[in-house]
């Protein structure tokens, strides 16, 4: 595990975007997980400058939602989905035809998770994770406990989760109560991955994500063991 540490926020936005650029230009229809949430905003953005730039291509990337609340079409502005589409996919040029939903809406779930993990294998894999820490060390929505061998699957959201989410929708008690994940298969196997960290507030799960024992009630201890994960940090994250 490589870990680099920038002086704030917008630095290590910069630098995230380099290291995903080099990785674009080597393998430009690679498969990307990009996560959502605020961490990774700046780095997309910064993509985004290369690109309108003409620094960068990533119009042949492969983009597979990462995690998704379910109960919400792919049309709701509130979705993960509409989020990842604007700040990486319209951004980036990808056509829609290459973008592999994980559909929160499904009327069978876990179907629907099923075949998610099918399109996953039939496309070699996941090339690229862009992922964000959760406040209670979860990955896309694997919310602790989810051990390593864990599958693209339903789950239902932590408490602390519904409070940290609860901003996003206008209050906790209007946060969804179920979501559905990229699987830790599915993450950890990534070719590479990219753990972007912020702020002081995630100075002890960035801790327990890098030096505490691996155990499924923090999940983002198992990147330990994941062959290529390089993390991001900022200086108010990574103290200690
Ligand atoms: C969202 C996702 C989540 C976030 C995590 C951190 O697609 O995968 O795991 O990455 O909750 O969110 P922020 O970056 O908002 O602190």
């Amino acid at each position: 595990m490589r870990v680099i540490v920038a002086s704030n926020y917008d630095e290590m936005s910069e630098q995230a975007a380099a290291l995903f650029a080099e990785l674009v230009a080597e393998n430009p229809t690679a498969t990307v997980l990009p996560a959502t949430g605020n961490t990774p905003m700046g780095m997309y953005r910064a993509l985004a400058q290369r690109a309108g730039r003409g620094e960068l291509d990533a119009s042949r990337l492969r983009v597979f939602q990462l995690d998704e609340y379910c109960g919400l079409g792919q049309d709701d502005y509130r979705s993960l989905f509409g989020w990842t589409q604007r700040s990486f996919i319209e951004p980036l040029g990808i056509s829609a035809a290459n973008v592999t939903r994980l559909p929160g809406d499904a009327a069978n779930p876990e179907a629907a998770c099923a075949s998610y993990e099918q399109k996953v294998i039939e496309s070699g894999g996941i090339d690229i994770a862009i992922l964000g820490l959760g406040p209670n060390g979860h990955l896309g929505f694997n919310e602790p406990p989810s051990d390593r061998s864990d599958p693209t699957r339903l789950i239902s959201l932590t408490p602390e989760s519904i409070v940290s989410n609860g901003p996003y929708w206008g209050g906790e008690d209007r946060v969804p109560r179920q979501a559905v994940t990229a699987g830790m298969t599915v993450i950890l196997a990534a070719k590479t991955i990219l753990l972007v960290v912020s702020g002081k507030s995630k100075r002890s799960i960035l801790k327990e994500t890098l030096q505490g024992p691996t155990t499924p009630n923090v999940p983002s201890s198992f990147l330990q063991q994941a062959a290529n994960v390089t993390v991001l940090a900022d200086q108010d994250a990574y103290r200690f």
